[in-house]
């Protein structure tokens, strides 16, 4: 293997809601999802058979014919998010979701400035990665003068870039993720929407991570109760399955040829995403999502030591330490067999479980949390 991840030495072979067991029989509590992408719950039900019926008929056919599967997830997101009028564009993942945002604005409205974020994570893709606050991934080749990076939440610099240049889009997450669980303040993302509104750019929102009804609403950005033109997803919406997509407002047109994929959208895909949008309907994931985020964040707040901060909304939330998180991830992980994440600020955890948690194994996390810092 091109040796580019630092592996646990663990091997994960087996899964069930939100527990994992790796190649000896070990159980963890996954308070992850491997990136947040475990929405559902690891190898739901619905999922399994939705996925496996769906391959027993047909897996896969090219954009060139017509997919009801498409029109189908369409529709469900559209009601999930309360979007039924946007048009939906699918694709692979979040990076290419991103940059097929990206592009489209461009397309749109001829310009080439974009303003992304300092703490920002887009992807590792080409016009994604240059959007990305991280030196150390972006590679000569994508480097580019058409990415302005502002502050976060500073209502000034904002206003002054857009006077001062001319600016295709805005890319925002509505919650960095990688960032360390930091929330785009509900006032500057209405900012953003006027300003896009006055200068005739597009706001993109970036809801790789923190969408899919994580945050309490289907898409964080929508806590600010402003739309955005494009909204961005991955992860979440395929539980595993990799998917990507684009959710696009009425005003912006299509033509022949101005996006496109091979692979995107096709039937083992859809089956996935639309098996993941009935659960999340039928199940009310995103009432749970906001209720039981709520209750870990009371609950770490009670926890007397070593930690800083709580912050986040719903089930994305971040806890920042006194120190560097890193021995306690590792305490977590190998002697209380639960996993959490980290994040680009070393004292954050970062905690990001299906949107089924339970508040038993939510109990089960916090009461291992409080030992090792109490301990400490
Ligand atoms: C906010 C955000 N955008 C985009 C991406 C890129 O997604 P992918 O890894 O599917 O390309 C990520 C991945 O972590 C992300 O967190």
């Amino acid at each position: 293997m091109f040796d580019v991840y630092p592996l646990h030495d663990i091997e994960i072979v087996r899964a069930e809601g939100s527990r994992v067991w790796d190649s000896d029989g070990t159980e963890y509590l996954d308070m992850y999802g491997g990136h947040a992408v475990i929405s559902i719950g690891h190898t739901h039900p619905h999922y399994v058979e939705m996925v496996t019926s769906q391959i027993k008929n047909i897996g896969f056919y090219s954009n060139s014919v017509i997919i009801g599967q498409q029109r189908e997830l369409a529709r469900k997101i559209g009601a999930l998010s309360g979007k039924e009028d946007y048009q939906l564009f699918l694709c692979n993942s979040g990076a290419e979701a991103n940059e097929n945002a990206l592009k489209l604005a461009s397309f749109h409205n001829g310009k080439k400035k974009v303003i992304a974020f300092k703490g920002a994570f887009h992807g590792r893709t080409s016009l994604a990665v240059a959007a990305t606050d991280n030196p150390n991934i972006v590679a000569p080749v994508n480097r580019t003068d058409n990415v302005i990076f502002l502050p976060l939440n500073d209502p000034e610099t904002l206003e002054k870039a857009f006077a001062e240049n001319e600016i295709s889009s805005v890319i925002i997450e509505g919650i960095q993720g990688v960032g360390g669980i930091r929330l785009a303040e509900p006032e500057f993302l209405r900012q953003i929407r006027s300003l896009c509104d006055r200068y005739d750019a597009v706001y993109i929102a970036d809801s790789v991570q923190c969408g899919c009804g994580r945050s309490g609403k289907y898409y964080s950005h929508d806590w600010a109760g402003v739309n955005a033109d494009i909204y961005t997803m991955a992860k979440g919406i395929g539980n595993g399955f990799p998917i990507g997509a684009i959710s696009i407002a009425p005003h912006i047109a299509p033509k022949y040829g101005m996006l496109g994929t091979t692979f995107g959208g096709n039937h083992l895909a859809c089956a996935a995403a639309i098996a993941v949008a009935d659960v999340i309907a039928q199940d009310r994931l995103i009432e749970n999502a906001a209720r039981m985020g709520e209750y870990l964040m009371d609950e770490l707040r009670k926890i007397p030591v070593h930690i800083r901060d709580v912050r986040g909304r719903g089930l994305m939330i971040g806890v920042e330490l006194d120190g560097d998180s890193a021995p306690v991830r590792k305490k977590l992980l190998f002697d209380e067999k639960i996993f959490v994440g980290s994040s680009s600020n070393k004292n954050v955890l970062r905690l990001l479980p299906a949107l089924n948690i339970t508040k038993a194994h939510a109990d089960l996390f916090l009461n291992a949390l409080n030992r090792i810092l109490t301990a400490n």
